[in-house]
């Protein structure tokens, strides 16, 4: 069976686990494909060419333990405007959401690029303040060295340059069902998601 759940929102919208749990309650593989741009940014950051990066990356690049800093963050947003580099990293992300059994791919472009034909389109979002506390509780929880409105102003540049650039840019698809999390649980979050893929299941079967 194929099947394909494409997920897409600013960050720190709660897509990244919504994505994971609904993926493990229908039995899906999930690719969160913010990790190819950190890959190609952390890359960068290095030093590499930002297209030779992202045509080279391997599963090593996907588990540096430097991809959640907002360093790497920043840079994945500034390697995600070429086009060359979203070109690059296209087919992987096809060859994925076709996979036998099905697929959860999230994302800011998965719905209105990668998976145009995509079963369930979801859109998560939250409002900045929300996604910013959420994102601090998370990185200042792991150790990070962050303050709230440090994080808040990060979430805000990258949600800028990923909205305005000319190539893929975030955005909601026509036919995208809008999930917005500021004043939800995540296991609301969750609920809402489930329900959505399982009218939809019952649908094609
Ligand atoms: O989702 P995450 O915060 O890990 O994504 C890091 C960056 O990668 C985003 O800010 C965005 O610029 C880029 N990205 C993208 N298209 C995707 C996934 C991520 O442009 N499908």
């Amino acid at each position: 069976m194929n099947f394909t759940v494409a997920i897409d929102g600013p960050a720190a919208a709660g897509k990244g686990t919504v994505s994971k749990r609904v993926a493990a309650e229908f039995g899906f593989a999930h690719l969160d494909t913010g990790l190819l741009y950190r890959a190609t940014g952390a890359r960068v950051l290095a030093g590499a060419d930002p297209v030779e990066a992202a045509k080279s990356l391997t599963p090593d690049d996907m588990a540096r333990d430097d991809l959640r800093t907002t360093a790497v963050a920043q840079a994945a947003s500034k390697v995600a405007a070429l086009p060359e580099v979203r070109a690059a990293l296209v087919q992987f992300q096809r060859d994925f959401a076709r996979r036998e059994g099905g697929a959860v791919l999230d994302g800011r472009d998965i719905g209105t690029v990668i998976c145009v034909d995509a079963d369930v389109k979801l859109f998560v979002t939250a409002s900045d303040r929300v996604r910013a506390e959420r994102r601090y509780l998370e990185l200042s929880g792991n150790g990070h060295d962050v303050t709230r409105e440090g994080v808040l102003h990060d979430l805000q540049v990258r949600d800028a340059r990923d909205s305005e650039r000319e190539a893929a840019p975030l955005a909601a698809a026509a036919d995208a069902v809008v999930i917005d999390t500021s004043d939800m649980s995540i296991e609301a979050a969750v609920a809402a998601a489930t329900d959505e893929i399982r009218a939809r299941l019952k649908h094609v079967s």
